[in-house]
Formats: structure tokens, sequence, C-alpha cells
């Protein structure tokens, strides 16, 4: 697929991952979230890449759904509507359960999808002065599809001021709830994403991977309900290649063979 919304760029085995739609402020329309759910599933599936990041090019990370493409979406017949709604869903569950971590590299603004994907991803580092919001209640709309990523991240009683007002609110305050781990000052934004970056190359690709489907399967469950399941994954992951290679490695005094 040429891509007309996104670069996507390889550097070793991290792919960058870049919205490239600057003078909207890489809002998004059907063909950037086609291109999104392509790009992400194609690097999910490569051996080669380990850690993915999501990044926007211009001024802001991602001013959320392109406000034009929603207005003729509203004219469509149901059926169209709720496909285009449906390729949405995919677009957030397709970052969220990439076999990759995902590290989402936030400045300028996130707003409405925009720290939808922010959610979404598993690690959120943002510069200093980004502007967040989940601003859809003031256009009338709802932050329908992104609402399980978000909750998720910033639990229910952040969700309901910040959903009910659609307030806008900086990067300080989105740290302190969650939905990123780290503030910083602009000039230190790609700093901080690299050290995450680093650190997400010492784990086993497949250990997280699996970690990742781990985190997925338990969150809100019952302990009784998922007991069995984290007791079979304990087993196969010990018992697989990976797992033996970082219990040898441990035991042998070296790293093992995965770490860079
Ligand atoms: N959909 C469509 N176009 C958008 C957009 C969106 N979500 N967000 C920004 N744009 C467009 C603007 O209309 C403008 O177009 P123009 O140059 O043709 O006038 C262009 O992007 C630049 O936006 P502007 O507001 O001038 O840039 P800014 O740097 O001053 O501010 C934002 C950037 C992101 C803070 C601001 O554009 C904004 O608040 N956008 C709305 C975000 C929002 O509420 N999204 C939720 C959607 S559900």
């Amino acid at each position: 697929m040429t891509l007309e919304r996104l670069q996507v760029e390889i550097d070793g085995v991290v792919a960058r991952v870049w919205l490239n739609r600057p003078e909207q402020r890489n809002a998004f329309d059907g063909r950037m979230v086609t291109e999104l759910r392509q790009a992400l599933f194609d690097l999910g599936s490569r051996d080669d890449v380990r850690v993915i990041v999501l990044g926007g090019r211009g001024k802001a990370f991602c001013a959320g759904a392109d406000l034009a493409w929603m207005q003729a979406l509203a004219g469509f017949s149901r059926e169209e509507n709720l496909a285009e709604a449906q390729s949405l869903a995919d677009l957030f569950f397709t970052v969220y359960n990439s076999p990759k971590p995902v590290v989402a590299r936030v400045h300028g603004a996130a707003l409405g999808g925009g720290a939808g994907l922010v959610a979404a991803c598993d690690i959120a580092v943002a510069a200093l002065g980004t502007q967040f919001g989940f601003t859809e209640v003031r256009l009338g709309l709802l932050p329908a599809v992104i609402s399980p990523y978000v909750l998720g991240k910033i639990g229910e009683s952040a969700a309901r001021e910040l959903i009910l007002t659609g307030e806008r609110f900086e990067a300080v305050r989105a740290q302190e709830i969650g939905l990123v781990r780290a503030a910083v000052p602009e000039g230190d934004l790609d700093g901080a994403v690299d050290g995450r970056v680093r650190e997400l190359q010492i784990g086993g690709p497949r250990a997280l991977a699996e970690a990742k489907a781990l985190i997925r399967e338990v969150s809100w469950r019952r302990v009784e309900d998922v007991q069995r399941y984290t007791v079979e994954r304990i087993a196969d992951v010990r018992a697989g290649e990976e797992g033996r290679e970082g219990m040898r490695a441990f035991l042998e005094k070296r790293k093992p063979r995965w770490v860079p």
C-alpha cells in the first residue's frame, strides 16, 4: 500500500510510525485509519521488529478524528456509518493488541481519538505543554470506541470528570492520572522515548508479547476466573525456548541472546 498519511521508518529493531498529515494536525480520516491499521498489523508480524514508536509529524501528535470526515459519515447509510466506526474500533484494537510493545511519543496536542491512541499504546511519554482532552461531548459526539482503553488507563473517576467536561488538560495532569507515564521538556522527548525503547529490548520478544496478552486477559477479571489461564501461561512460557534461554543465561552469568 502506498502510504499517503504515514511514514514508517525501520531503525534496527525499532519501527517508528509517524502520523503524517501535519497541516490537519494529524487528524485521522478513513485513509489514515486504513494505513495505520495495516502498518501496525504488518509490523506486528515481523520478527525483526521488536518495538514500535508512534509519533506525529508537525506541530501535534494527533488532533483526533477528522471532523470533516466525521461530518460526511453522518450522512452515510447506517450500515456504512457502522462499518466506518468498526474500522476505527479495529484500529485502536490493533494498537492495543499488537504483539510488540508500542510507545507513544506525544507532543503538541492529543485530543479526542488522538488521546485514545495514547491510551491504547503500552507506554506513553509526553512533552510538557502537550494539550490533552476527551473533547467529544463538546462537539456533541462520544469517545465511544476509545472508551475501553481510556477507562483502562485512567480509571472511572478521572474518566467521568474528563469525558463529561471535555476539558483540555496538560501533560503533567495526563501523567498524574496515568494516561502517560512521563512528562518531559520537549527537548528531552526523544531521549526519554529512546530510554523506554532500550528497556523494552532487554525482555525476551516472545515474553513481551505474552506479557501483553496476560495483562489484557487478567485486567478487571476475578482471580478465580483467570487462575487457570495464568497457570497455563507460565507453564508454557518457562518450558519454551526463550524461557529456557533466559534462565540458562542468568545461571551462566551472561546476557540472554536477545539482548543487544
Ligand atoms: N479535524 C479536522 N481538521 C482539523 C482537526 C480535526 N480534528 N483538528 C485540526 N484541524 C485542522 C484545522 O481545521 C485547521 O485547518 P485549516 O488550516 O484549514 O484552517 C488545521 O487543522 C490547523 O488547525 P489549527 O486549529 O489552526 O492549529 P493549532 O496548532 O492552532 O491547534 C489543535 C491545533 C489540535 C489544538 C486544534 O486544531 C484543535 O483543537 N483541534 C480540534 C481537536 C478536537 O477536538 N478533536 C476531537 C475530534 S473528535
